[in-house]
């Protein structure tokens, strides 16, 4: 029998206590296929294409606890009643009946810095989004937009107003509201949850030094921006307990003057572990260093990602490796403990059946045009380019 080209991703992993068949994750990606704030069948059947696909972690979109009166839109699938539980609990049940386990993201909504333009929100300090800066689009994705004939989504960015500053109050509304829907989480049978403290959104605008200007115990110091993060840490696990999963999502270098470096991510993660965290899913980037949230090329995190593994023992999951050839030689060489994949699967949902079957010559290819973000982004339900039947898998 012919021996196997890859052997290293296949691998058991065990995360807390939890182990899972493969070390090969589906990451988080808002779809917009929602009806009235609730997942909807396009949602549950997009997911469990991906589950079917062979993974061995479903980390899914996020689900979202809105910020009281945010000025946002209807397309986020909430989890914040326990009415919400049915509805995820088909998620969940979904994706294990494939064999994978399931994280649920929990991001809070609908606040934060990046919000839609028109709205104003509010965020830890009174600092917009000016300018998506050129050079930090990806080239392909101003390729779509001419192709397309669609006016640039980066300029519909440009001098956003100042958002409102949060009150001491309202933030701590907002670690509540962390807790609460992890364990609506754990209520719903999820496997593990991952909060959102990442690319340039709420959580991740408390521990940017370039985006918390507070003066008061939220800002200033590193242990002062890591407060919410802590917060949010130790009020999910009085809620949870110790048993259920406790991940984050963390973005592992900003890539904007100013922001956070991958020094600073490791802190910020080492903190995390002490607090009680079972794993760490990196990213990078933000809104005005896209680019680098959705690279162009593969292994573009995996520098902060063996950063990340030398500060952390807890496993490091990485995105951005499309290759199975880089995935194989980022596991094997200690780089990270797992690879998550967003495009990839969007392109083929097959991907890790059709590599660990040997035939990787049929992997239907992400193109890095980035039309899936640009449609989600325009509040349009998710497409791909070269895969056809997303959003009409069921
Ligand atoms: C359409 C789209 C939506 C995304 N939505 C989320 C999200 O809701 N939460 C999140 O943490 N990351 C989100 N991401 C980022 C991905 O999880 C991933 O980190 C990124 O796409 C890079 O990995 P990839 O090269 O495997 O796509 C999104 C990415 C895309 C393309
Ligand atoms: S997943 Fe599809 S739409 Fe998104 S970047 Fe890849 S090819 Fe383009």
């Amino acid at each position: 029998m012919a021996e196997k080209a890859y052997t290293e991703m296949f691998k058991p992993i065990k995360i807390g206590s939890l182990e899972l068949k493969n070390r090969l994750a589906m990451a988080p990606v808002t779809t917009n296929f929602t009806q009235a704030g609730y997942p909807n069948e396009e949602f549950i059947a997009f997911l469990a294409a991906r589950a079917r696909g062979g993974i061995g972690l479903h980390v899914t979109p996020p689900a979202v606890n809105l910020f009281p009166g945010s000025p946002t839109h209807v397309l986020f699938p909430v989890l914040s009643e326990k009415a919400h539980l049915p509805a995820w609990n088909e998620v969940v049940e979904t994706i294990h009946a494939f064999g994978a386990k399931a994280f649920g993201q929990v991001l809070v909504g609908g606040v934060g810095r990046q919000t839609a333009p028109g709205a104003v929100s509010k965020a830890p300090s009174a600092v917009p989004v000016i300018r998506v800066p050129p050079e930090n689009v990806p080239k392909k994705a101003k390729a779509y937009e001419k192709r397309k004939g669609l006016p640039s989504l980066w300029e519909r960015y440009k001098d956003l107003p100042p958002p409102i500053v949060l009150t001491i109050e309202e933030i701590q509304w907002i670690e509540d509201a962390y807790a609460h829907t992890s364990q609506l989480m754990k209520e719903c049978g999820f496997d593990g949850a991952e909060l959102h403290f990442a690319h340039g959104y709420l959580g991740d605008n408390f521990l940017s030094p370039r985006t918390n200007l507070r003066t008061d115990e939220y800002g200033g110091s590193l242990e002062n921006r890591t407060r919410v993060f802590r917060n949010a840490i130790n009020k999910t696990r009085e809620k949870v307990g110790h048993s259920f999963v406790l991940g984050v999502r963390l973005t592992g270098n900003e890539h904007v003057l100013g922001g956070t470096t991958p020094e600073d991510a490791c802190r910020i993660a080492k903190i995390g572990e002490e607090e009680g965290l079972d794993y760490i899913h990196l990213t990078a980037g933000c809104w005005e260093s896209v680019k680098w949230y959705v690279p162009e090329e593969d292994n573009t995190m995996l520098p902060e990602a063996e950063l990340m593994k030398d500060a952390v023992e807890i496993p490091v999951i990485t995105p951005a490796i499309h290759s199975p050839a880089n995935v194989e030689k980022a596991i094997k060489e200690g780089k990270t403990d797992m690879v998550s994949f967003c495009r990839p699967l969007i392109a083929d949902p097959e991907w890790v059946n059709k590599v660990e079957a040997g035939e990787e010559k049929s992997i239907r290819k992400c193109i890095r045009c980035i039309g899936c973000l640009q449609r989600t982004r325009r509040a349009l339900g998710l497409r791909c380019e070269v895969n056809r039947e997303v959003g009409q898998e069921r």
